[in-house]
């Protein structure tokens, strides 16, 4: 079903490919020849179609400008060294699509639409998919509202599209991050575990305040005691302290990050100890005085392994431990880079080749 989904397919006439400096890849500037795009409206999904990348026209009231009904996803092809695309994890991708979906009172998008449009708009595309080191092809599935309305209430009609960038990483050096204390991501119950595109807009003053004073990103604290960490900019938060990695568990104010959950299992595999449990600003503060915190990294798919050097709290700032001691967030994040390049064994099932 998915590899014969039947899509419109209007290749372009010119292809932008040999412009492109794949030594020299921004984050998320520089988008493949095509897109995909299907439209729901009168309670289904009409035929998905690939096009040329270019832009979309949209009403002035176009419900998802007005009330945020929009949602998206980020996922990332790799070519291996015997050139087969692949892609990580597609699946999890679709199934956390359409929880985002449900909780934004969006319709679920179905798994042929995107994961046989996902394969068939890589097929094509597969010569932007860079080979060099942590270069990927970063893929952008997102759902919008589309009903040109002014009224409140759930859009009738919406648009699902593709697009893709070949990227290099989104952190080019290791991050001073502050723990945010007075500022709110998401609360209990909200919109936090949905990748609904209003929380990186609302997330930009406060990190644009941390920003003016030198600091690269914010780790989110919860919003009632402001006490617990939570995200970290736009990625997961892991923190090894003695032996043990620690994250946060899962709630309705944290994304679950595909990294995350990779990461996590491969962690476990390799015989450390893994503790999904809440951990205060404190305890992270009273580690590094102490010297039992060994690391603290974020992940994310754009972010892959992200190391975090300095870390401030309360008008105070931390060094952490350097990068050559930090033995779980090297080990494992090189780990997932091989299985994801197809250079070890995808024991897992993780990647989908074309
Ligand atoms: C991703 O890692 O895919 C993200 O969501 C980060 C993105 C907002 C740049």
């Amino acid at each position: 079903m998915i590899d014969t989904l039947d899509i419109e397919i209007t290749p372009t006439s010119q292809s932008r490919l040999s412009q492109v400096d794949f030594d020299n890849l921004p984050f998320g500037k520089v988008f493949a020849d095509h897109m995909l795009i299907a439209k729901y409206e009168n309670g289904a999904w009409s035929r998905a179609s690939i096009q040329p990348f270019g832009d979309i026209s949209l009403s002035p009231a176009t419900s998802m400008i007005h009330y945020g009904q929009s949602i998206f996803e980020g996922l990332k092809a790799f070519k291996s060294e015997s050139n087969d695309i692949l892609i990580f994890r597609p699946e999890e991708n679709w199934k956390r699509m359409n929880a985002s979906a449900v909780r934004m009172c969006m319709p679920e998008v179905p798994k042929e639409i995107f994961l046989g449009g996902l394969r068939q708009l890589i097929a094509l595309d597969r010569n932007w998919v860079p080979n060099n080191s942590e270069s990927a092809l970063y893929i952008r599935p997102f759902l919008f509202a589309t009903d040109a309305m002014l009224g409140v209430r759930p859009s009738e009609t919406y648009t699902f599209m593709i697009i893709t960038a070949p990227v290099g990483p989104y952190y080019v050096k290791p991050l001073h991050l502050k723990i945010e204390t007075e500022f709110t991501r998401a609360a209990l119950g909200g919109v936090g575990s949905a990748k609904a595109a209003g929380n990186y807009g609302a997330a930009m003053y406060p990190a644009m305040m941390a920003q003016k004073q030198g600091i690269d990103q914010l780790i989110w604290t919860d919003a009632k005691e402001h006490k617990y960490l939570e995200e970290a900019g736009t990625m997961n938060m892991m923190v090894v302290i003695d032996d043990t990695l620690i994250t946060p568990p899962l709630k309705s104010t944290i994304l679950p990050g595909i990294t995350r959950k990779s990461f996590l299992e491969l962690t476990k595999e390799a015989g450390f100890k893994v503790e999904e449990r809440p951990v205060s600003a404190v305890e992270v503060i009273e580690a590094i005085q102490s010297g039992t915190l060994k690391e603290l990294f974020g992940v994310g798919t754009a972010a892959t392994t992200a190391q975090v050097e300095k870390l401030t709290f309360e008008g105070k700032t931390y060094d952490l431990p350097s990068n050559a001691h930090r033995v779980i967030s090297n080990s494992i994040g090189q780990k997932l880079l091989r299985i994801k390049k197809g250079i070890d064994p995808d024991t897992h099932g993780w990647n989908m080749t074309l």
